[in-house]
């Protein structure tokens, strides 16, 4: 068997930042309310012309870069996305195209804010087998797209953005102290689905719809399941807590993030904390935060990396990672 090892890091981010201030000029909200509810003061909005795939490519790029690979090395790319750029084709095959890459394939994974973690685990299926060699697994979307403007509780919570990274299969005899995702738990349960979803589709309004959601209740879920898969992933990885460097958690809301911390009882310094920049940006929102630790030197080889997000579906998961 091989195990999946991460050798590079990559994100893009749109130029235009939106500060709460910006928003309470035309919606009734303030700073206060935001920050004290969410933690986040701003979020970046991509230009009309911006799409996912060109914020998925600029962020593939540099992890690309960052890993010492050429774009026709990777013969997987999988795209987490919700907000693609045409219904079909695949965002994953835009950023094929547009890297120049001519074999393999490249598909997209819609869990929406768990889709970095689904991504990460369905490229690791194809590693571990060695069906494929080497994966970029790509979080991109352009939330601002979906939005209702006019919804104080649902438009000041996101914002869009990328991150990436580049994988590379590599002999592995199973030991935990070895670089590499060591284990991975998804779960669903569509019971859920009308807690946070998109008011539109190709099949039902033939629109795109805006995203709809029952804040209180899915905070109410967000920290009892994520615990549930945390637990899965650190059982299958025979670790505990205490052995984890780093805990990147989806970032959706500062008190989600720190309720389950907590639980976990995991120390402050530990988290990695993007949000009050970001704000939500689903599927990028882990790729971003694990791109800013590796970049700014905290998350270094040999660390060992938690994962963790839930988003509407419900969908949820983990991922266990040597860096
Ligand atoms: N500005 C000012 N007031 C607001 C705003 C706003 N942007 N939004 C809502 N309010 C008002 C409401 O209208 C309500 O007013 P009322 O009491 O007069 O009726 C009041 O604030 C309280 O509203 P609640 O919805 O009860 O506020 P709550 O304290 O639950 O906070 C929030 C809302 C931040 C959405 C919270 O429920 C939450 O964090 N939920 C988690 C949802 C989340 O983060 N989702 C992201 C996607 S899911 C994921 O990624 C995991």
């Amino acid at each position: 068997m091989y195990r999946s090892v991460i050798r590079g890091a990559g994100s893009y981010l749109p130029e235009k930042i939106v500060t709460n201030d910006d928003l309470s000029a035309f919606l009734d909200t303030s700073d206060a309310w935001i920050q004290q509810r969410t933690g986040i003061h701003s979020r970046r909005i991509a230009e009309d012309d911006e799409y996912t795939s060109h914020l998925g490519i600029a962020a593939a790029r540099e992890a690309l870069e960052n890993g010492g690979i050429s774009a026709g090395e990777i013969d997987l790319i999988v795209v987490a996305t919700s907000t693609p750029d045409n219904t079909f084709p695949a965002t994953a095959v835009h950023v094929q195209g547009a890297l120049g890459i001519k074999q393999g394939m490249a598909f997209d994974v819609q869990a929406v804010c768990s889709g970095f973690v689904y991504a990460l685990t369905v490229a690791d299926q194809f590693l571990r087998t060695g069906q494929s060699k080497k994966a970029l697994v790509i979080g991109a979307e352009t939330f601002s797209r979906i939005l209702d403007w006019t919804d104080r509780t649902t438009c000041v919570l996101f914002g869009d953005g990328a991150g990436a990274v580049v994988l590379e299969g590599q002999a592995s005899n199973g030991n935990p102290q070895e670089r590499g995702v060591i284990s991975n738990r998804l779960r669903s349960d569509g019971i859920h689905w009308d807690k946070l979803y998109v008011d539109g589709g190709p099949s039902t309004t033939k629109t795109v719809g805006h995203l709809r959601m029952r804040g209180r209740d899915v905070f109410r879920h967000a920290v009892e399941l994520a615990s549930e898969v945390i637990d899965g992933v650190m059982e299958d990885g025979g670790i505990t807590i205490d052995d984890v460097d780093w805990f990147v958690p989806h970032q959706a809301n500062k008190r989600i993030i720190d309720a389950t911390a907590k639980k976990l009882g995991l120390a402050d310094e530990k988290i990695i904390v993007t949000v009050q920049g970001h704000a939500n940006t689903s599927a990028a929102s882990i790729p971003l935060a694990l791109a800013e630790g590796v970049n700014d030197g905290r998350i270094k080889k040999g660390d060992l990396v938690l994962l963790e997000a839930l988003g509407g579906g419900f969908t949820w998961g983990a991922s266990l990672i040597r860096w």
